[in-house]
């Protein structure tokens, strides 16, 4: 039988929540399934971590974490430690060690789910946006100097070379193909970033040549905010850098509903390394231990990581089984329903224990 080991690491505010209805789900999957298992390591790493040891994971974690098939990850950040430090000190060297450049953030408006856009549904708004996910504007390279003086300066210096561009457009590319309107936007800000950007344009025309089957067309970043909100239907995949993609993946997330569904998965695509997967919300301390939290973004995104390892079946029944309960109204508040994070994961269950997978 196929077997995969799964390190989960919960980590902070909601994050332990969804994820523990994620793993009920994934459990429910598997004993329909039959034809895989998972073998589920815990790791309470993050920031009750850091106030203990003073470290958000242990000394040789990445040699740990390396045995992993993938990583289910739930959300880094506390209202008593600085953003900066968390993310630097959990999220961050998993991504960069482990060299996930591919930042996978599927958008769409679920049924059952509205989106803030008039007349938009279900086939309006169906995007792929594919972040860099290993340099750009979180290169982490700049520095401060004279501090706390009026000379003060800080730099922070986004980088962008050949090879990180070059990969990140082939698999962009790459994942359009596989969509049904193969349709890629290069998005950037080359009138104004003269540099690191006109290299992106440059590197995109290049790649595009190896692709013939899909059609692309560009972007500034600016003019896609508003492409995003007023021709939805008008954009497929999108790559862009690690900032833009950042900013422009929680407008998507808006625009398909709420944050609360938004999944994200952090790919390595060369498989050296284990890739990362976690919903996009983040801790949201608002509603930490209210038991209100949508699980739908820990289920989606479970999906991704089940098709990454090969089970494209199991990821494909599991959305079916999301798209039946948010069309059956098991809504969380966050998009517009009554119900608790519990019983949309009984609701899963249900669904999952009815469907035939074929
Ligand atoms: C995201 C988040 C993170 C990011 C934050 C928590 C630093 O906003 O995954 O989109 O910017 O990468
Ligand atoms: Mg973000």
């Amino acid at each position: 039988m196929r077997s995969y080991r799964i390190a989960s690491i919960p980590a902070d505010g909601i994050g332990p929540e969804v994820i523990s209805a994620g793993l009920e789900v994934l459990e429910a999957l598997v004993a329909r399934d039959g034809g895989f298992k998972l073998e589920v390591d815990h790791y309470d790493w993050g920031s009750a971590y850091y106030r203990k040891h003073g470290v958000f994971m242990p000394e040789g974690s990445l040699a740990t974490l390396k045995k992993a098939d993938a990583i289910y990850f739930g959300a880094v950040g506390a209202e008593d430690v600085p953003d900066h430090i968390s993310l630097w000190g959990l999220r961050l060297p998993i991504c960069q060690g482990f060299d996930q450049y591919a930042n996978i953030r599927p958008t769409r408006v679920l049924p059952g789910v509205t989106s803030p856009l008039r007349d938009v549904g279900p086939g309006d708004l169906d995007w792929l946006i594919v972040r860099e996910n290993s340099e750009g504007e979180y290169a982490g390279h700049g520095g401060r100097a004279h501090r706390g003086l009026p000379e003060e300066v800080a730099t922070e210096v986004a980088i962008f070379t050949r090879v990180g561009v070059e990969r990140i457009m082939r698999y962009a590319f790459g994942q359009a193909q596989k969509r049904a309107r193969k349709h890629l936007t290069v998005v950037t800000k080359s009138n104004a970033q003269k540099f690191g950007l006109v290299m992106w344009d440059e590197i995109a025309l290049e790649v595009s040549a190896d692709f013939p089957g899909v059609t692309w067309d560009k972007e500034l970043v600016d003019a896609m905010t508003m492409r995003m909100v007023r021709k939805p239907q008008s954009i497929d995949t999108v790559v862009a850098t690690n900032l833009h993609a950042d900013i422009l993946s929680d407008l998507a997330a808006a625009l398909a509903g709420s944050l609360g569904v938004a999944p994200t998965g952090n790919v390595d695509p060369s498989r050296r390394y284990p890739s990362m997967f976690e919903p996009i919300h983040g801790s949201a301390f608002d509603i930490t231990g209210k038991g209100i939290a949508n699980p739908v973004a820990s289920f989606w995104t479970a999906a991704l990581m089940l098709e990454h390892l090969g089970e494209a079946r199991a990821a494909a029944a599991l959305m079916v089984a999301v798209e039946q309960v948010c069309a059956a109204g098991v809504l969380t508040p966050d998009v517009g329903g009554k119900a608790t994070t519990k019983e949309v994961t009984a609701a899963m269950v249900e669904a999952i224990k009815g469907s035939n997978l074929g």
